[in-house]
Protein backbone atom coordinates (compact mmCIF):
# COMPACT_ATOMS: atom_id res chain seq x y z
CA UNK A 1 0.00 0.00 0.00
CA UNK A 2 2.67 2.61 1.23
CA UNK A 3 4.53 1.58 -1.57
CA UNK A 4 1.99 2.09 -4.27
CA UNK A 5 1.28 5.81 -2.58
CA UNK A 6 5.00 6.77 -2.45
CA UNK A 7 4.96 5.75 -6.75
CA UNK A 8 1.86 7.43 -6.98
CA UNK A 9 3.70 10.71 -5.43
CA UNK A 10 6.82 10.10 -7.25
CA UNK A 11 4.85 9.76 -10.37
CA UNK A 12 2.73 12.85 -10.17
CA UNK A 13 6.33 14.58 -9.54
CA UNK A 14 7.79 13.57 -12.51
CA UNK A 15 4.67 14.67 -14.30
CA UNK A 16 4.69 17.81 -13.06
CA UNK A 17 8.31 17.99 -13.86
CA UNK A 18 7.82 16.95 -17.63
CA UNK A 19 5.06 19.26 -18.11
CA UNK A 20 6.74 21.72 -17.68
CA UNK A 21 5.92 24.49 -20.46
CA UNK A 22 8.62 23.75 -23.50
CA UNK A 23 8.16 26.94 -24.97
CA UNK A 24 8.88 28.09 -28.39
CA UNK A 25 8.08 30.79 -31.46
CA UNK A 26 5.84 33.86 -30.33
CA UNK A 27 5.33 32.31 -26.65
CA UNK A 28 9.06 32.89 -26.23
CA UNK A 29 8.25 36.60 -25.66
CA UNK A 30 9.31 37.47 -22.35
CA UNK A 31 9.21 34.30 -21.15
CA UNK A 32 12.94 34.46 -19.42
CA UNK A 33 15.07 36.84 -17.79
CA UNK A 34 18.85 38.23 -19.20
CA UNK A 35 20.68 37.47 -16.03
CA UNK A 36 19.06 33.65 -16.94
CA UNK A 37 22.09 33.97 -19.95
CA UNK A 38 25.74 34.35 -19.59
CA UNK A 39 27.36 36.91 -21.98
CA UNK A 40 30.01 36.02 -24.78
CA UNK A 41 32.56 37.41 -22.61
CA UNK A 42 32.20 34.85 -20.16
CA UNK A 43 33.09 32.01 -22.62
CA UNK A 44 35.84 33.94 -24.56
CA UNK A 45 38.86 32.86 -21.60
CA UNK A 46 38.49 29.33 -22.70
CA UNK A 47 36.97 29.21 -26.32
CA UNK A 48 39.57 31.94 -27.47
CA UNK A 49 39.29 31.42 -31.31
CA UNK A 50 35.20 30.64 -31.13
CA UNK A 51 35.01 33.71 -29.69
CA UNK A 52 36.76 35.82 -32.01
CA UNK A 53 35.34 33.72 -35.05
CA UNK A 54 31.94 34.55 -33.59
CA UNK A 55 32.88 38.19 -32.97
CA UNK A 56 33.57 39.18 -37.05
CA UNK A 57 30.72 36.59 -38.27
CA UNK A 58 27.28 38.34 -38.88
CA UNK A 59 25.73 36.66 -36.06
CA UNK A 60 27.49 39.07 -33.67
CA UNK A 61 26.24 42.18 -35.80
CA UNK A 62 22.31 40.28 -36.03
CA UNK A 63 21.19 43.30 -34.17
CA UNK A 64 23.45 46.37 -34.17
CA UNK A 65 24.24 45.89 -38.20
CA UNK A 66 23.43 49.23 -39.81
CA UNK A 67 21.02 48.14 -42.35
CA UNK A 68 18.98 45.80 -39.91
CA UNK A 69 18.65 49.26 -37.45
CA UNK A 70 17.35 50.88 -40.19
CA UNK A 71 15.15 48.27 -41.60
CA UNK A 72 13.66 48.17 -38.15
CA UNK A 73 13.62 51.10 -36.33
CA UNK A 74 12.79 53.27 -39.75
CA UNK A 75 10.02 51.11 -41.59
CA UNK A 76 8.89 48.00 -39.43
CA UNK A 77 8.21 49.87 -35.85
CA UNK A 78 7.23 52.77 -37.56
CA UNK A 79 4.49 50.43 -39.78
CA UNK A 80 3.40 48.43 -36.62
CA UNK A 81 2.46 52.19 -34.74
CA UNK A 82 0.22 52.36 -37.87
CA UNK A 83 -1.03 49.28 -38.68
CA UNK A 84 -1.28 47.65 -35.07
CA UNK A 85 -2.00 44.20 -36.62
CA UNK A 86 1.66 43.98 -37.41
CA UNK A 87 2.95 44.51 -33.83
CA UNK A 88 3.31 40.41 -33.42
CA UNK A 89 5.47 40.28 -36.39
CA UNK A 90 7.47 42.91 -35.63
CA UNK A 91 7.88 42.72 -32.11
CA UNK A 92 8.73 38.77 -33.82
CA UNK A 93 12.14 40.04 -35.42
CA UNK A 94 13.92 39.67 -32.01
CA UNK A 95 13.07 36.37 -32.04
CA UNK A 96 15.81 35.83 -34.53
CA UNK A 97 17.87 38.89 -34.54
CA UNK A 98 18.19 39.16 -30.78
CA UNK A 99 16.77 35.94 -29.06
CA UNK A 100 17.61 37.53 -25.61
CA UNK A 101 15.79 40.29 -25.95
CA UNK A 102 12.94 38.78 -27.39
CA UNK A 103 12.67 36.36 -24.82
CA UNK A 104 13.27 39.36 -21.62
CA UNK A 105 10.17 40.66 -23.26
CA UNK A 106 12.61 43.94 -24.11
CA UNK A 107 10.39 44.66 -27.40
CA UNK A 108 11.49 47.08 -29.04
CA UNK A 109 14.67 46.82 -27.69
CA UNK A 110 17.00 49.84 -26.81
CA UNK A 111 18.60 51.10 -30.52
CA UNK A 112 22.19 49.75 -30.50
CA UNK A 113 23.77 52.88 -29.32
CA UNK A 114 22.35 52.40 -25.91
CA UNK A 115 24.85 48.95 -25.57
CA UNK A 116 22.06 46.93 -23.90
CA UNK A 117 22.37 43.49 -23.97
CA UNK A 118 20.50 43.38 -27.17
CA UNK A 119 23.27 43.99 -28.84
CA UNK A 120 24.75 40.73 -28.25
CA UNK A 121 22.48 39.40 -31.31
CA UNK A 122 22.52 35.31 -31.52
CA UNK A 123 24.77 34.81 -29.04
CA UNK A 124 26.77 31.82 -27.95
CA UNK A 125 24.32 31.28 -25.31
CA UNK A 126 21.26 31.89 -27.48
CA UNK A 127 22.73 29.27 -29.73
CA UNK A 128 24.31 27.05 -27.33
CA UNK A 129 21.30 26.42 -24.78
CA UNK A 130 18.99 25.41 -27.95
CA UNK A 131 17.74 22.21 -26.37
CA UNK A 132 14.90 20.96 -28.98
CA UNK A 133 12.26 22.82 -31.54
CA UNK A 134 8.57 22.48 -31.70
CA UNK A 135 6.29 22.48 -34.59
CA UNK A 136 6.26 20.24 -38.38
CA UNK A 137 8.95 22.63 -39.67
CA UNK A 138 11.21 24.74 -38.18
CA UNK A 139 10.24 28.65 -38.80
CA UNK A 140 9.81 31.81 -36.38
CA UNK A 141 12.33 30.69 -33.76
CA UNK A 142 10.50 27.87 -33.45
CA UNK A 143 13.39 26.96 -30.91
CA UNK A 144 13.02 25.62 -27.60
CA UNK A 145 15.72 27.26 -24.73
CA UNK A 146 16.92 25.92 -22.07
CA UNK A 147 19.52 28.37 -20.22
CA UNK A 148 21.33 26.82 -17.03
CA UNK A 149 24.66 25.04 -16.44
CA UNK A 150 24.40 22.75 -19.50
CA UNK A 151 25.95 23.59 -22.81
CA UNK A 152 24.66 21.80 -25.07
CA UNK A 153 26.47 21.02 -28.29
CA UNK A 154 27.48 18.19 -30.59
CA UNK A 155 30.30 15.96 -29.27
CA UNK A 156 29.05 13.93 -26.47
CA UNK A 157 31.59 13.55 -23.07
CA UNK A 158 32.90 16.75 -22.89
CA UNK A 159 34.24 18.44 -19.50
CA UNK A 160 34.49 21.75 -18.75
CA UNK A 161 35.35 23.62 -15.54
CA UNK A 162 32.57 25.82 -16.53
CA UNK A 163 29.89 24.40 -17.17
CA UNK A 164 28.07 21.26 -17.92
CA UNK A 165 27.81 19.46 -21.61
CA UNK A 166 25.38 17.62 -23.50
CA UNK A 167 25.27 16.38 -26.85
CA UNK A 168 22.15 16.22 -29.14
CA UNK A 169 21.80 15.35 -32.60
CA UNK A 170 20.30 18.37 -33.46
CA UNK A 171 22.98 20.43 -33.74
CA UNK A 172 24.58 19.03 -36.60
CA UNK A 173 21.17 18.72 -38.52
CA UNK A 174 19.98 21.44 -40.49
CA UNK A 175 16.56 21.81 -38.59
CA UNK A 176 18.64 23.23 -36.07
CA UNK A 177 19.78 26.67 -38.51
CA UNK A 178 16.35 26.35 -40.06
CA UNK A 179 14.56 27.65 -36.77
CA UNK A 180 15.68 31.13 -37.48
CA UNK A 181 16.52 30.74 -41.62
CA UNK A 182 12.79 29.87 -42.43
CA UNK A 183 10.52 32.37 -41.83
CA UNK A 184 6.36 32.90 -42.69
CA UNK A 185 4.70 36.37 -42.49
CA UNK A 186 1.71 37.39 -40.80
CA UNK A 187 -0.02 36.60 -44.20
CA UNK A 188 1.34 33.15 -44.57
CA UNK A 189 4.39 33.80 -46.82
CA UNK A 190 7.43 32.21 -46.84
CA UNK A 191 9.69 35.02 -46.79
CA UNK A 192 12.59 33.03 -45.93
CA UNK A 193 13.44 29.34 -47.04
CA UNK A 194 17.19 28.78 -46.81
CA UNK A 195 16.41 25.26 -44.98
CA UNK A 196 13.37 24.32 -46.94
CA UNK A 197 15.18 25.08 -50.49
CA UNK A 198 17.93 22.87 -49.25
CA UNK A 199 15.64 19.96 -47.92
CA UNK A 200 14.42 20.17 -51.75
CA UNK A 201 17.96 19.86 -53.41
CA UNK A 202 20.50 17.81 -53.87
CA UNK A 203 22.96 18.22 -50.94
CA UNK A 204 19.87 17.28 -48.75
CA UNK A 205 20.10 13.96 -50.52
CA UNK A 206 23.74 13.77 -49.95
CA UNK A 207 23.85 14.45 -46.37
CA UNK A 208 25.65 17.87 -46.53
CA UNK A 209 24.09 20.26 -44.11
CA UNK A 210 24.41 23.99 -43.41
CA UNK A 211 27.54 23.26 -40.92
CA UNK A 212 30.15 21.43 -43.45
CA UNK A 213 29.83 24.90 -45.35
CA UNK A 214 29.40 27.40 -42.82
CA UNK A 215 31.01 25.66 -39.97
CA UNK A 216 33.66 23.73 -41.78
CA UNK A 217 36.02 21.63 -39.37
CA UNK A 218 39.38 21.98 -38.83
CA UNK A 219 42.33 20.55 -36.35
CA UNK A 220 42.99 23.00 -33.64
CA UNK A 221 41.53 22.75 -29.99
CA UNK A 222 37.68 24.43 -29.11
CA UNK A 223 39.18 25.52 -25.86
CA UNK A 224 42.46 26.20 -24.78
CA UNK A 225 42.53 23.29 -22.25
CA UNK A 226 41.05 21.21 -25.16
CA UNK A 227 42.81 17.72 -26.51
CA UNK A 228 43.41 18.66 -30.74
CA UNK A 229 40.42 17.81 -32.43
CA UNK A 230 38.71 18.71 -35.80
CA UNK A 231 36.65 21.54 -34.66
CA UNK A 232 34.05 23.33 -35.70
CA UNK A 233 34.43 26.34 -37.40
CA UNK A 234 32.15 29.71 -36.73
CA UNK A 235 32.99 31.17 -39.68
CA UNK A 236 29.25 31.68 -40.78
CA UNK A 237 30.35 33.19 -44.13
CA UNK A 238 27.54 34.54 -46.35
CA UNK A 239 26.35 37.20 -48.18
CA UNK A 240 28.31 39.83 -46.41
CA UNK A 241 31.86 37.97 -47.43
CA UNK A 242 32.57 38.65 -51.28
CA UNK A 243 34.73 35.48 -51.00
CA UNK A 244 32.21 33.49 -50.47
CA UNK A 245 29.84 34.97 -53.42
CA UNK A 246 32.66 34.65 -55.84
CA UNK A 247 32.60 31.79 -58.00
CA UNK A 248 29.43 31.00 -56.76
CA UNK A 249 28.29 30.80 -60.23
CA UNK A 250 30.58 29.02 -63.00
CA UNK A 251 29.86 30.64 -66.61
CA UNK A 252 30.95 29.87 -70.00
CA UNK A 253 29.38 31.32 -73.10
CA UNK A 254 30.24 30.97 -76.65
CA UNK A 255 28.59 32.13 -80.24
CA UNK A 256 26.38 29.92 -82.65
CA UNK A 257 28.77 30.61 -85.17
CA UNK A 258 32.33 31.73 -85.08
CA UNK A 259 32.56 34.20 -88.67
CA UNK A 260 29.39 36.40 -88.20
CA UNK A 261 28.61 38.76 -92.22
CA UNK A 262 29.13 42.49 -91.30
CA UNK A 263 25.24 42.86 -91.62
CA UNK A 264 24.50 39.72 -90.14
CA UNK A 265 23.04 38.35 -86.78
CA UNK A 266 25.26 36.96 -83.71
CA UNK A 267 23.67 34.37 -81.58
CA UNK A 268 25.57 34.02 -78.34
CA UNK A 269 24.44 31.51 -75.45
CA UNK A 270 25.78 31.53 -72.01
CA UNK A 271 25.98 29.19 -69.54
CA UNK A 272 25.55 29.64 -65.80
CA UNK A 273 25.98 26.64 -63.29
CA UNK A 274 25.68 27.01 -60.05
CA UNK A 275 28.42 25.08 -57.85
CA UNK A 276 28.69 26.45 -54.54
CA UNK A 277 25.22 26.91 -52.80
CA UNK A 278 23.57 24.36 -50.68
CA UNK A 279 20.14 26.72 -51.32
CA UNK A 280 19.36 28.79 -53.80
CA UNK A 281 21.20 32.19 -54.70
CA UNK A 282 20.45 34.08 -54.08
CA UNK A 283 19.16 32.96 -50.44
CA UNK A 284 17.89 34.06 -47.18
CA UNK A 285 16.74 38.07 -47.33
CA UNK A 286 15.66 37.31 -50.98
CA UNK A 287 13.32 40.24 -51.13
CA UNK A 288 16.71 42.58 -51.03
CA UNK A 289 18.86 40.47 -53.27
CA UNK A 290 19.22 40.94 -56.95
CA UNK A 291 22.11 38.61 -58.92
CA UNK A 292 22.42 40.52 -62.45
CA UNK A 293 24.60 39.67 -65.79
CA UNK A 294 26.34 42.39 -67.61
CA UNK A 295 26.89 41.51 -71.37
CA UNK A 296 29.07 43.76 -73.86
CA UNK A 297 30.69 43.58 -76.87
CA UNK A 298 34.12 45.14 -78.18
CA UNK A 299 34.51 45.43 -81.81
CA UNK A 300 37.75 45.72 -83.32
CA UNK A 301 38.18 49.66 -83.43
CA UNK A 302 37.41 49.73 -79.35
CA UNK A 303 33.94 50.46 -79.58
CA UNK A 304 31.58 49.04 -76.90
CA UNK A 305 27.98 47.57 -77.18
CA UNK A 306 25.71 46.45 -74.50
CA UNK A 307 23.47 43.21 -75.37
CA UNK A 308 20.25 43.36 -73.62
CA UNK A 309 19.17 39.70 -72.65
CA UNK A 310 17.16 37.65 -75.22
CA UNK A 311 13.12 37.09 -73.89
CA UNK A 312 11.97 33.93 -72.89
CA UNK A 313 8.09 34.21 -72.63
CA UNK A 314 7.83 33.15 -68.99
CA UNK A 315 4.78 34.58 -66.78
CA UNK A 316 6.45 37.40 -64.64
CA UNK A 317 9.20 37.04 -66.72
CA UNK A 318 9.12 41.36 -66.60
CA UNK A 319 10.37 41.16 -63.26
CA UNK A 320 13.54 39.63 -64.50
CA UNK A 321 14.76 42.00 -67.18
CA UNK A 322 16.02 45.77 -65.73
CA UNK A 323 14.02 48.07 -66.32
CA UNK A 324 13.17 51.91 -65.39
CA UNK A 325 9.70 51.73 -63.54
CA UNK A 326 9.17 52.07 -60.08
CA UNK A 327 8.69 50.19 -57.23
CA UNK A 328 8.82 50.13 -53.33
CA UNK A 329 5.85 52.15 -52.61
CA UNK A 330 4.28 50.29 -49.59
CA UNK A 331 7.56 52.31 -47.78
CA UNK A 332 5.47 55.97 -48.22
CA UNK A 333 3.49 54.58 -44.72
CA UNK A 334 5.91 54.35 -42.30
CA UNK A 335 8.32 57.27 -43.89
CA UNK A 336 5.12 58.88 -43.34
CA UNK A 337 5.06 60.46 -47.42
CA UNK A 338 1.46 60.35 -48.71
CA UNK A 339 1.26 58.88 -52.28
CA UNK A 340 4.43 58.15 -52.61
CA UNK A 341 5.26 57.65 -56.45
CA UNK A 342 8.41 54.74 -55.19
CA UNK A 343 12.00 54.59 -56.20
CA UNK A 344 13.85 52.54 -58.83
CA UNK A 345 12.80 49.09 -59.03
CA UNK A 346 15.98 47.79 -59.98
CA UNK A 347 18.95 50.47 -60.46
CA UNK A 348 21.14 47.91 -62.99
CA UNK A 349 21.44 49.03 -66.99
CA UNK A 350 18.28 48.20 -68.98
CA UNK A 351 17.67 44.92 -70.67
CA UNK A 352 19.92 43.02 -68.24
CA UNK A 353 18.59 39.83 -66.64
CA UNK A 354 18.06 39.51 -63.15
CA UNK A 355 18.37 36.10 -61.11
CA UNK A 356 15.51 37.36 -58.24
CA UNK A 357 12.42 36.38 -56.95
CA UNK A 358 9.93 39.89 -56.21
CA UNK A 359 7.91 40.05 -53.30
CA UNK A 360 4.73 41.80 -53.82
CA UNK A 361 2.47 44.26 -51.07
CA UNK A 362 -1.21 43.73 -50.90
CA UNK A 363 -1.58 46.48 -53.02
CA UNK A 364 0.70 44.59 -55.89
CA UNK A 365 3.52 46.61 -55.84
CA UNK A 366 6.82 45.26 -55.49
CA UNK A 367 8.23 45.13 -52.04
CA UNK A 368 11.51 44.90 -49.85
CA UNK A 369 8.97 44.79 -46.27
CA UNK A 370 9.07 41.32 -46.17
CA UNK A 371 6.47 41.46 -42.87
CA UNK A 372 4.20 43.49 -45.99
CA UNK A 373 4.53 40.71 -48.09
CA UNK A 374 0.83 39.25 -49.67
CA UNK A 375 2.68 37.03 -52.60
CA UNK A 376 5.83 36.70 -54.41
CA UNK A 377 6.44 36.69 -57.96
CA UNK A 378 7.85 33.80 -60.32
CA UNK A 379 11.41 32.36 -58.87
CA UNK A 380 14.00 33.01 -61.36
CA UNK A 381 16.79 32.29 -59.23
CA UNK A 382 19.53 29.86 -59.05
CA UNK A 383 18.95 26.72 -57.37
CA UNK A 384 21.70 23.85 -55.97
CA UNK A 385 23.80 22.60 -59.11
CA UNK A 386 20.93 24.17 -61.32
CA UNK A 387 22.15 25.26 -65.00
CA UNK A 388 20.39 28.10 -66.90
CA UNK A 389 20.97 29.42 -70.07
CA UNK A 390 20.68 32.27 -71.60
CA UNK A 391 20.74 33.51 -75.24
CA UNK A 392 22.23 36.89 -76.42
CA UNK A 393 21.11 37.65 -80.05
CA UNK A 394 22.40 40.66 -81.37
CA UNK A 395 21.74 41.75 -85.07
CA UNK A 396 25.22 43.48 -86.20
CA UNK A 397 25.50 47.53 -85.81
CA UNK A 398 25.67 49.45 -89.37
CA UNK A 399 28.83 50.48 -87.99
CA UNK A 400 30.62 47.49 -87.01
CA UNK A 401 34.61 47.50 -87.25
CA UNK A 402 35.65 44.16 -89.31
CA UNK A 403 37.56 41.93 -87.60
CA UNK A 404 37.56 40.06 -84.05
CA UNK A 405 34.43 40.57 -81.31
CA UNK A 406 34.79 40.30 -77.96
CA UNK A 407 31.97 39.88 -75.48
CA UNK A 408 32.12 39.50 -72.01
CA UNK A 409 29.79 38.64 -69.43
CA UNK A 410 30.29 39.92 -65.87
CA UNK A 411 27.42 38.06 -63.14
CA UNK A 412 26.77 40.72 -60.21
CA UNK A 413 25.36 40.42 -56.78
CA UNK A 414 23.69 43.05 -54.83
CA UNK A 415 22.91 42.93 -51.22
CA UNK A 416 20.22 45.55 -51.27
CA UNK A 417 18.64 47.12 -54.62
CA UNK A 418 20.45 50.35 -54.91
CA UNK A 419 17.57 52.95 -55.21
CA UNK A 420 16.07 51.71 -51.91
CA UNK A 421 19.37 51.95 -50.02
CA UNK A 422 19.85 55.02 -51.40
CA UNK A 423 16.17 56.39 -50.67
CA UNK A 424 16.68 55.22 -47.19
CA UNK A 425 20.05 56.07 -46.06
CA UNK A 426 22.08 52.65 -45.68
CA UNK A 427 25.61 52.75 -46.12
CA UNK A 428 27.14 52.10 -49.38
CA UNK A 429 28.33 48.88 -48.30
CA UNK A 430 25.08 47.02 -48.09
CA UNK A 431 24.04 47.94 -51.93
CA UNK A 432 28.03 47.61 -53.39
CA UNK A 433 28.11 45.49 -57.03
CA UNK A 434 30.13 42.35 -55.77
CA UNK A 435 31.23 40.42 -58.68
CA UNK A 436 30.67 37.04 -58.91
CA UNK A 437 31.98 35.47 -62.09
CA UNK A 438 32.85 36.66 -65.70
CA UNK A 439 33.83 35.16 -68.75
CA UNK A 440 34.77 35.91 -72.26
CA UNK A 441 34.53 34.52 -75.87
CA UNK A 442 34.83 36.13 -79.57
CA UNK A 443 33.99 36.09 -82.76
CA UNK A 444 35.15 37.62 -86.54
CA UNK A 445 33.18 40.07 -87.96
CA UNK A 446 33.78 39.44 -92.62
CA UNK A 447 32.90 41.60 -95.14
C1 LIG B 1 36.84 27.84 -17.88
C2 LIG B 1 36.84 27.50 -19.29
C3 LIG B 1 35.52 27.54 -20.04
C4 LIG B 1 34.61 28.55 -20.09
C5 LIG B 1 34.64 29.91 -19.39
C6 LIG B 1 33.56 28.12 -21.01
N1 LIG B 1 33.86 26.86 -21.47
FE1 LIG B 1 32.77 25.79 -22.82
N2 LIG B 1 34.10 24.26 -22.69
C7 LIG B 1 35.25 24.28 -21.96
C8 LIG B 1 35.94 23.02 -22.14
C9 LIG B 1 37.27 22.63 -21.50
C10 LIG B 1 35.14 22.23 -23.01
C11 LIG B 1 35.43 20.82 -23.50
C12 LIG B 1 36.41 20.89 -24.64
C13 LIG B 1 36.81 19.51 -25.13
O1 LIG B 1 37.17 18.67 -24.34
O2 LIG B 1 36.76 19.33 -26.38
C14 LIG B 1 34.01 23.05 -23.34
C15 LIG B 1 33.02 22.67 -24.23
C16 LIG B 1 31.99 23.48 -24.67
C17 LIG B 1 31.02 23.12 -25.65
C18 LIG B 1 30.96 21.85 -26.44
C19 LIG B 1 29.87 20.97 -25.89
C20 LIG B 1 29.64 19.72 -26.71
O3 LIG B 1 29.09 18.78 -26.12
O4 LIG B 1 29.95 19.66 -27.91
C21 LIG B 1 30.15 24.17 -25.76
C22 LIG B 1 28.95 24.25 -26.64
C23 LIG B 1 30.61 25.19 -24.85
N3 LIG B 1 31.73 24.76 -24.21
C24 LIG B 1 29.98 26.41 -24.70
C25 LIG B 1 30.39 27.38 -23.81
C26 LIG B 1 29.72 28.63 -23.66
C27 LIG B 1 28.48 29.06 -24.40
C28 LIG B 1 30.42 29.34 -22.72
C29 LIG B 1 30.12 30.73 -22.21
C30 LIG B 1 28.80 30.90 -21.63
C31 LIG B 1 31.52 28.51 -22.29
N4 LIG B 1 31.48 27.34 -22.96
C32 LIG B 1 32.46 28.88 -21.33
C33 LIG B 1 35.71 25.31 -21.17
C34 LIG B 1 35.04 26.49 -20.92
C1 LIG C 1 24.26 30.12 -34.68
C2 LIG C 1 24.47 29.26 -33.56
C3 LIG C 1 25.80 29.23 -32.89
C4 LIG C 1 26.48 30.29 -32.31
C5 LIG C 1 26.13 31.77 -32.36
C6 LIG C 1 27.60 29.72 -31.63
N1 LIG C 1 27.63 28.37 -31.81
FE1 LIG C 1 28.99 27.08 -31.05
N2 LIG C 1 28.22 25.58 -32.18
C7 LIG C 1 27.04 25.66 -32.89
C8 LIG C 1 26.81 24.39 -33.56
C9 LIG C 1 25.64 24.06 -34.47
C10 LIG C 1 27.89 23.54 -33.20
C11 LIG C 1 28.12 22.11 -33.67
C12 LIG C 1 28.66 22.13 -35.09
C13 LIG C 1 29.04 20.79 -35.63
O1 LIG C 1 29.52 19.94 -34.89
O2 LIG C 1 28.88 20.60 -36.86
C14 LIG C 1 28.75 24.33 -32.31
C15 LIG C 1 29.93 23.86 -31.71
C16 LIG C 1 30.59 24.52 -30.68
C17 LIG C 1 31.67 23.98 -29.91
C18 LIG C 1 32.30 22.63 -30.13
C19 LIG C 1 33.21 22.74 -31.35
C20 LIG C 1 33.88 21.44 -31.76
O3 LIG C 1 33.59 20.96 -32.89
O4 LIG C 1 34.69 20.93 -30.99
C21 LIG C 1 32.03 24.92 -28.99
C22 LIG C 1 33.13 24.82 -27.96
C23 LIG C 1 31.19 26.07 -29.20
N3 LIG C 1 30.33 25.80 -30.25
C24 LIG C 1 31.25 27.24 -28.46
C25 LIG C 1 30.64 28.44 -28.88
C26 LIG C 1 30.95 29.73 -28.32
C27 LIG C 1 31.89 29.99 -27.19
C28 LIG C 1 30.22 30.65 -29.03
C29 LIG C 1 30.22 32.16 -28.91
C30 LIG C 1 31.50 32.82 -29.02
C31 LIG C 1 29.43 29.91 -29.98
N4 LIG C 1 29.73 28.58 -29.87
C32 LIG C 1 28.50 30.47 -30.87
C33 LIG C 1 26.22 26.76 -33.00
C34 LIG C 1 26.55 28.03 -32.57
C1 LIG D 1 18.74 32.09 -33.23
C2 LIG D 1 18.58 32.28 -34.63
C3 LIG D 1 19.61 31.69 -35.59
C4 LIG D 1 20.08 30.40 -35.64
C5 LIG D 1 19.73 29.24 -34.75
C6 LIG D 1 20.97 30.36 -36.77
N1 LIG D 1 21.04 31.58 -37.38
FE1 LIG D 1 22.19 32.10 -38.97
N2 LIG D 1 21.63 34.05 -38.76
C7 LIG D 1 20.65 34.49 -37.92
C8 LIG D 1 20.42 35.90 -38.16
C9 LIG D 1 19.40 36.77 -37.45
C10 LIG D 1 21.31 36.29 -39.17
C11 LIG D 1 21.39 37.63 -39.88
C12 LIG D 1 22.42 38.55 -39.42
C13 LIG D 1 22.17 39.89 -40.12
O1 LIG D 1 22.62 40.06 -41.26
O2 LIG D 1 21.45 40.68 -39.53
C14 LIG D 1 22.08 35.09 -39.51
C15 LIG D 1 23.12 35.07 -40.42
C16 LIG D 1 23.70 33.90 -40.92
C17 LIG D 1 24.68 33.86 -41.96
C18 LIG D 1 25.32 35.06 -42.65
C19 LIG D 1 24.48 35.52 -43.79
C20 LIG D 1 24.98 36.76 -44.45
O3 LIG D 1 24.13 37.47 -44.99
O4 LIG D 1 26.18 37.04 -44.45
C21 LIG D 1 24.95 32.54 -42.20
C22 LIG D 1 25.90 31.98 -43.24
C23 LIG D 1 24.16 31.77 -41.27
N3 LIG D 1 23.42 32.63 -40.51
C24 LIG D 1 24.15 30.39 -41.19
C25 LIG D 1 23.56 29.67 -40.15
C26 LIG D 1 23.74 28.26 -39.95
C27 LIG D 1 24.56 27.35 -40.84
C28 LIG D 1 23.04 27.93 -38.82
C29 LIG D 1 22.91 26.57 -38.17
C30 LIG D 1 24.16 25.94 -37.75
C31 LIG D 1 22.42 29.14 -38.32
N4 LIG D 1 22.77 30.17 -39.16
C32 LIG D 1 21.64 29.21 -37.19
C33 LIG D 1 19.97 33.76 -36.98
C34 LIG D 1 20.22 32.42 -36.68
C1 LIG E 1 27.16 23.21 -50.40
C2 LIG E 1 27.49 24.30 -49.50
C3 LIG E 1 26.36 25.00 -48.78
C4 LIG E 1 25.38 24.44 -48.01
C5 LIG E 1 25.09 22.96 -47.77
C6 LIG E 1 24.64 25.55 -47.43
N1 LIG E 1 25.15 26.74 -47.87
FE1 LIG E 1 24.54 28.57 -47.32
N2 LIG E 1 25.80 29.43 -48.67
C7 LIG E 1 26.72 28.76 -49.42
C8 LIG E 1 27.40 29.70 -50.29
C9 LIG E 1 28.49 29.39 -51.30
C10 LIG E 1 26.84 30.96 -50.04
C11 LIG E 1 27.21 32.32 -50.69
C12 LIG E 1 26.30 32.65 -51.84
C13 LIG E 1 24.96 33.14 -51.38
O1 LIG E 1 24.88 34.21 -50.77
O2 LIG E 1 23.95 32.42 -51.59
C14 LIG E 1 25.84 30.74 -49.00
C15 LIG E 1 25.04 31.75 -48.48
C16 LIG E 1 24.19 31.60 -47.39
C17 LIG E 1 23.42 32.67 -46.80
C18 LIG E 1 23.34 34.09 -47.32
C19 LIG E 1 22.33 34.04 -48.45
C20 LIG E 1 22.01 35.31 -49.16
O3 LIG E 1 21.94 35.27 -50.42
O4 LIG E 1 21.79 36.33 -48.51
C21 LIG E 1 22.73 32.12 -45.74
C22 LIG E 1 21.79 32.85 -44.82
C23 LIG E 1 23.05 30.70 -45.71
N3 LIG E 1 23.92 30.42 -46.74
C24 LIG E 1 22.52 29.79 -44.81
C25 LIG E 1 22.54 28.41 -45.01
C26 LIG E 1 21.73 27.46 -44.28
C27 LIG E 1 20.79 27.81 -43.15
C28 LIG E 1 22.00 26.22 -44.80
C29 LIG E 1 21.36 24.90 -44.46
C30 LIG E 1 19.92 24.84 -44.54
C31 LIG E 1 23.01 26.41 -45.82
N4 LIG E 1 23.30 27.74 -45.93
C32 LIG E 1 23.58 25.38 -46.58
C33 LIG E 1 26.97 27.40 -49.38
C34 LIG E 1 26.19 26.46 -48.70
C1 LIG F 1 12.68 33.58 -38.51
C2 LIG F 1 13.80 34.43 -38.18
C3 LIG F 1 13.75 35.87 -38.61
C4 LIG F 1 12.75 36.79 -38.40
C5 LIG F 1 11.43 36.57 -37.69
C6 LIG F 1 13.23 38.02 -38.98
N1 LIG F 1 14.47 37.86 -39.52
FE1 LIG F 1 15.58 39.28 -40.44
N2 LIG F 1 16.93 37.88 -40.97
C7 LIG F 1 16.94 36.59 -40.52
C8 LIG F 1 18.04 35.88 -41.13
C9 LIG F 1 18.40 34.44 -40.90
C10 LIG F 1 18.70 36.81 -41.96
C11 LIG F 1 19.91 36.57 -42.83
C12 LIG F 1 19.48 36.15 -44.21
C13 LIG F 1 20.52 36.40 -45.25
O1 LIG F 1 21.64 36.77 -44.94
O2 LIG F 1 20.19 36.25 -46.43
C14 LIG F 1 17.97 38.06 -41.83
C15 LIG F 1 18.30 39.24 -42.50
C16 LIG F 1 17.72 40.46 -42.25
C17 LIG F 1 18.15 41.70 -42.83
C18 LIG F 1 19.25 41.86 -43.86
C19 LIG F 1 20.57 42.03 -43.25
C20 LIG F 1 21.63 42.36 -44.28
O3 LIG F 1 22.58 42.99 -43.87
O4 LIG F 1 21.52 42.02 -45.44
C21 LIG F 1 17.35 42.70 -42.30
C22 LIG F 1 17.44 44.18 -42.56
C23 LIG F 1 16.40 42.05 -41.44
N3 LIG F 1 16.64 40.69 -41.45
C24 LIG F 1 15.38 42.69 -40.73
C25 LIG F 1 14.30 42.02 -40.15
C26 LIG F 1 13.09 42.67 -39.69
C27 LIG F 1 12.84 44.14 -39.70
C28 LIG F 1 12.28 41.67 -39.23
C29 LIG F 1 10.88 41.77 -38.67
C30 LIG F 1 9.90 42.36 -39.51
C31 LIG F 1 12.99 40.42 -39.39
N4 LIG F 1 14.21 40.67 -39.95
C32 LIG F 1 12.48 39.19 -39.00
C33 LIG F 1 16.04 36.00 -39.66
C34 LIG F 1 14.84 36.56 -39.30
Amino acid sequence: MRVKLLSIIFFLILAAATAQPQLSGDALKGSKRYDQYEKPQACKSCHVHIYQQWRQAMMSQSYTHHWDEIEYFDLAVPHAEKVPELKDAVDGCNGCHTPLAFMAGDVPPPRPSANSRANEGVSCEVCHTISGWEGDVPVNFSYISSPGRLKYGAKPGLKSPHHDTEALSLYEQTEYCGNCHNEKNPYGIWVKSTQIEWKEGPYAAEGVTCQRCHMPKALGKNATMAKEDMVAQHLFHGAHDAGKIAGTIELRMHPEEREVAYDGMAVLQLQLFNAKTGHKFPSGSVEDRIVWLHVTATDAAGKEYHLPVDRKGFPGEAYTIASDVLGYQDMGLPKNIPDFAGVARDGVPLGNRIYRMPYFDPQGNITIMQWNTKSLGVDYRIGPRETKIETFTWQLPDDIAIGEVTVTAQLNYQKLVKPVADFLGVPADESEVIPVNSTTTSFEVYE
